[in-house]
C-alpha cells in the first residue's frame, strides 16, 4: 500500500520523505490555510521534497473555472495531481484532465456509486473519506469495500485512496481490505511504528548489553 501524507506543513514532508517511506502528499484548501503559506509557492516546494504525486485542489465549482485552476497547478511541477471536488463540474473536469494526461484526484467521495462515476470519468485517484463518514454514524470500511468490489469487478485503474484517516486502525483495515493507498496526518503516519512492546524490548536489550561491558 503507498503511503500520502496529508498536510501542508514541510517539516513533517521532509522529515516522512527523508524515511523513504512516504509515496506523495495529498492537500485541501484546510490544509493550505492551516499552513499559512502561499498555495503556490507551497505547493511548488512540496513538489520538490517528494518525487510523487502532490495533490492540489482547485478552488473552483465550475467547469470553466476548474479547467483555467487546473492550468495554473499543472504548471507547478510534473509531479501535481489536481484535486477536483465529486461534482458534476468535477468529473468533466477529471475526464478533459485525464483525457489529456494530467493525474487527477476527485475528492469528498461518501458513496460507491460517487467512486463508480469517478473511475468511469477517468480518474486516477479516487478520495473516499473514512473519518467523516464514520462521524456521520456510516461504516467508512464497508465504503472501502464496496469501491474495492466495484472497481475490481471492471478492472478499473483508478487507485483507490483512503482518505480522512484518524488512526491506526482505519491504515490497518483499509491494508486488509486492499486499498491502493491510504493518505493520513503526519501524527498517525509516525504512530504506526509505536508498539509497548518493542520499545519494553529494546529497553531490555540495552540493560543486558550494558552488562557485557562491551562496546562495537
Ligand atoms: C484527503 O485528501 C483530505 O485532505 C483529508 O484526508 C481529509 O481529512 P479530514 O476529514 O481529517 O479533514
Amino acid at each position: 500500500m503507498k503511503f500520502f501524507v496529508d498536510t501542508a506543513e514541510i517539516k513533517d514532508i521532509k522529515e516522512l520523505a527523508a524515511t523513504g517511506l512516504l509515496d506523495g502528499v495529498t492537500t485541501n484548501p484546510s490544509l493550505i490555510a492551516k499552513s499559512g503559506r502561499d498555495f503556490l509557492e507551497v505547493t511548488k516546494e512540496i513538489c520538490s521534497i517528494v518525487d510523487g504525486p502532490v495533490s492540489a485542489e482547485v478552488i473552483a465549482l465550475d467547469h470553466e473555472g476548474m479547467m483555467r485552476e487546473a492550468e495554473i497547478l499543472r504548471k507547478i511541477a510534473d509531479n501535481v495531481c489536481i484535486k477536483v471536488p465529486l461534482t458534476i463540474d468535477g468529473l468533466k473536469t477529471c475526464k478533459a484532465l485525464t483525457s489529456d494526461g494530467t493525474k487527477v484526484n476527485v475528492t469528498l467521495c461518501f458513496s460507491a456509486n460517487q467512486a463508480l462515476l469517478a473511475a468511469k470519468a477517468g480518474a486516477s485517484f479516487i478520495s473516499p473519506f473514512i473519518g467523516r463518514h464514520d462521524d456521520n454514524g456510516f461504516d467508512g470500511m464497508d465504503l472501502i469495500r464496496d469501491i474495492r468490489l466495484i472497481y475490481d469487478n471492471y478492472a478499473y485503474e483508478t487507485e483507490i485512496l483512503a482518505a480522512s484517516i484518524r488512526h491506526g486502525v482505519h491504515v490497518l483495515e483499509c491494508a486488509r481490505i486492499g486499498a491502493d493507498v491510504m493518505t493520513a496526518p503526519p501524527a498517525v503516519i509516525k504512530g504506526l511504528v509505536k508498539h509497548v512492546l518493542t520499545d519494553k524490548g529494546i529497553e531490555g536489550f540495552m540493560a543486558d548489553w550494558a552488562k557485557t561491558g562491551q562496546s562495537l
